[in-house]
């Protein structure tokens, strides 16, 4: 593999050595408090050409590097022409764990039987198979003893989406004759799949037949809860309650609660549904409509043709029952999974949940869309961490905020209270259940601050500090006129750039963080910091060269903690490593130090593909990620783009024998040859 140098800069980083959380924890907080009495002068380090102020100078309290350091050899750029598999660095292992159509290990004759991509995918088939596209996801470890277990669990993963041509089988989607099985086929590839994984002679597989093992699909029954359910607006025909919506849709990113259950998050639901121009010219679409991105064509799936459920004027409440963060429990698979509407209906990418000192909960998501909003539910309930059952409906009641972030490093939590700063009737807002429906609405008047596309939010496992990814935004600030997506946005009516937001056209995205006030989930007001604008150093313009102490990202979108406080970071850019992203290479897993900024290229990713998702046993010793539509824009060819991961895998979950099909989305398991702690 070739690789382009940049010219990096060597900044000493002050490893924490061996140190315990705990002591690093101790010179945290005595740093924290240290800032917050004096008046700090600021140190300005030149990185490269650049000027970066460091974390602590800057009167910004951010999180220690991390327990156990980061310690590995990190790898080349994966730039034209590119390697079509995944590279980790010297020393670690990646397999495949479980790819699209493999058998989730369902009891009975189905538990090993798994799909033939070389064949059109069917509704039977689906549901006792690995959905398609998988997102992001979680791994529950069994109990064991006083403790939890390393070597069994129960893998949760979102399936985002699909692409239609690879579930029927046929390069030209769009002039086939649509039917309900097919529509079925491709509602049956989306949600969420659970298995249950062993480590066995050292190596994670998936157990078949287990009695876990889960599909919950885009036809699953859900119960919706919370104060939209039961709405006006929430009813359908089929429905007349309100309460019981057929499943979930466009799982992207996703949740997981102290209390062992899961979140699901609801994401481009609007690009499912569709109606005839006909009916649109009779009924143009209404301002909610409109806000949340419905069209006659939809995303082009097609659906609403062979399904009246996804047209979206015969069954004009459908979509408000989308849009909602939803709650599994996997240790139950007869249990209904719940809509929680009292977090709000938007775009949602993850849904990340903090416990506070005094057990309050707080669970901060983000609406990605460009120039929407960031949002947090605070808990009306604390935790009770003596009682499982007590928690099972704490998302049902509490507050919804949305973000504004000033220009002065401060934030303010806004209340999407109803009755409160023009939540009103005479506004649109009946009830609270319509100011959730229509958070979008509610947040506009809010005067919240608008985003460059929220995607994953996590915080540090001690110091509860947050970071959040904004991945790009093409429709900020400058003059240009563009059309996305069949929007055309003049350059005029776009917003201008913003101190959260500093960047106009911002093509290669920014990591923000923050720390609410007193360290309290329940703050109204927080002071926040932006980690790293994204680039790359050889690009001409400024604007696109971003500040990055370490290798070039563009794209974050996946972001997650681990135990020790390192902090991961996942692309979702062009996937083919040309124009703009010739010179940072393809999608990538980065690890990052959150005290030193040091960012460091962990794995690069088979092509035209997506790194998303993010997991780990509780030691840390095997980190589970997802490689999402690989060989995605494959023109005359499934394989045009990409054979992965049958030809870089062969083994019993991947068709083994077989000749590759189909690029297919999969779980990989990544561990350290050593034994260690994934990172260190
Ligand atoms: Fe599905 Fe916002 O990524
Ligand atoms: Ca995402
Ligand atoms: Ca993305
Ligand atoms: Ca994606």
């Amino acid at each position: 593999m070739s690789s382009i140098q940049h010219p990096d800069n060597d900044l000493t980083i002050n490893p924490s050595g061996n140190e315990s959380i705990r002591d690093v924890m101790a010179r945290f907080q005595g740093r924290r408090n240290f800032m917050k009495g004096t008046l700090a002068t600021a140190t300005v380090v030149s990185i490269g050409g650049f000027s970066v102020e460091s974390s602590a100078d800057s009167g910004y309290a951010s999180s220690p590097s991390p327990a156990g350091g980061i310690g590995f050899t990190g790898v080349p750029a994966n730039v034209v022409p590119m390697t079509d598999g995944i590279t980790v660095p010297p020393g670690y292992t990646a397999r495949v764990l479980i790819a699209w159509g493999d058998a989730i290990g369902k009891a009975g004759a189905q538990a090993n039987v798994h799909w033939d991509p070389a064949t059109e995918m069917t509704e039977a088939r689906q549901l006792t198979t690995w959905g398609a596209h998988n997102d992001g996801m979680h791994l529950f470890p069994f109990p064991v003893g006083n403790g939890v277990s390393n070597d069994r669990g129960l893998l949760v993963s979102n399936h985002e989406y699909v692409d239609p041509g690879l579930v029927a089988n046929t390069l030209s989607y769009a002039s086939i004759t649509m039917t309900k099985e097919k529509v079925d086929a491709q509602i049956a590839g989306h949600g969420v799949s659970v298995v249950e994984v062993r480590k066995l002679n050292g190596e994670y597989k998936v157990q078949r037949p287990s009695a876990f093992a889960r599909r919950i699909t885009g036809a699953t029954p859900c119960k919706v809860t919370g104060p939209a359910a039961g709405h006006a607006l929430m009813k359908t025909a089929a429905d007349p309650s309100g309460t019981v919506v057929l499943g979930t849709l466009n799982n992207c990113a996703n949740g997981y609660t102290p209390w062992g259950t899961y979140l699901t998050c609801e994401e481009n639901f609007n690009g499912y549904f569709g109606t005839t121009a006909a009916k649109l010219a009779a009924q143009p679409l209404s301002a909610l409509e409109a806000r949340y991105g419905l069209a006659a064509g939809g995303f082009g799936y097609r659906w609403h043709e062979a399904d009246p459920r996804f047209d979206f004027r015969d069954n004009p409440n459908e979509p408000n029952r989308f849009g909602w963060v939803v709650e599994i429990d996997p240790w139950n698979p007869n249990a209904m999974p719940v809509k929680r509407t009292a977090l709000g209906r938007f775009k949602h990418e993850s849904a990340e949940t903090v416990v506070g000192a005094d057990n309050s909960v707080a669970v901060y998501m983000g609406d990605d869309e460009r120039n929407d909003y960031v949002y947090k539910f605070v808990c009306a309930k604390k935790l009770d961490t003596k009682n499982r059952a007590n928690n099972r409906d704490l998302l049902d009641s509490g507050t919804l905020y949305v973000a504004r972030f000033n220009a002065d490093g401060t934030g303010v939590w806004l209340p999407l209270v109803w009755g409160q700063n023009g939540l009103t009737p005479e506004n649109g807002f009946a009830d609270q259940g319509e100011v959730l429906i229509k958070a979008r609405q509610a947040a506009d008047r809010l005067g919240a601050t608008m985003m460059d596309r929220p995607e994953w939010i996590t915080h540090h496992p001690v110091t509860r500090e947050i970071y959040m990814t904004l991945t790009n935004n093409n429709r900020r600030g400058g003059t240009t006129s563009n059309s996305v997506n069949g929007t055309t946005t003049a350059g005029s009516a776009r917003p201008p750039v913003d101190a959260a937001n500093p960047r106009p056209d911002n093509r290669y995205g920014h990591i923000i963080r923050w720390n609410e006030n007193g360290g309290d989930v329940k703050a109204t007001g927080f002071e926040w910091d932006i980690f790293v604008e994204c680039g790359d150093k050889l690009a001409s313009a400024p604007n696109l060269q971003g500040n990055i102490f370490g290798d070039d990202l563009g794209a974050p979108d996946g972001l997650w903690f681990d135990k020790d406080g390192r902090l991961w970071i996942q692309t979702d850019q062009a996937g083919d490593a040309t124009g703009d992203w010739a010179n940072i290479g393809g999608n990538a897993m980065f690890c990052a130090d959150p005290a030193t900024r040091k960012i460091t290229r962990f794995l690069t990713s088979p092509k035209n593909c997506e790194v998303t998702g993010i997991a780990s046993t509780p030691d840390g010793k095997a980190l589970f990620i997802n490689i999402q539509h690989p060989g995605e824009d494959w023109s005359g060819s499934f394989t045009a783009r990409s054979t992965w991961p049958d030809s870089q895998f062969n083994g019993p979950t991947t068709q083994a024998g077989k000749p590759v099909a189909k690029p297919r989305s999969a779980c990989v398991v990544i561990t350290k040859d050593d034994g260690g702690v994934v990172g260190t």
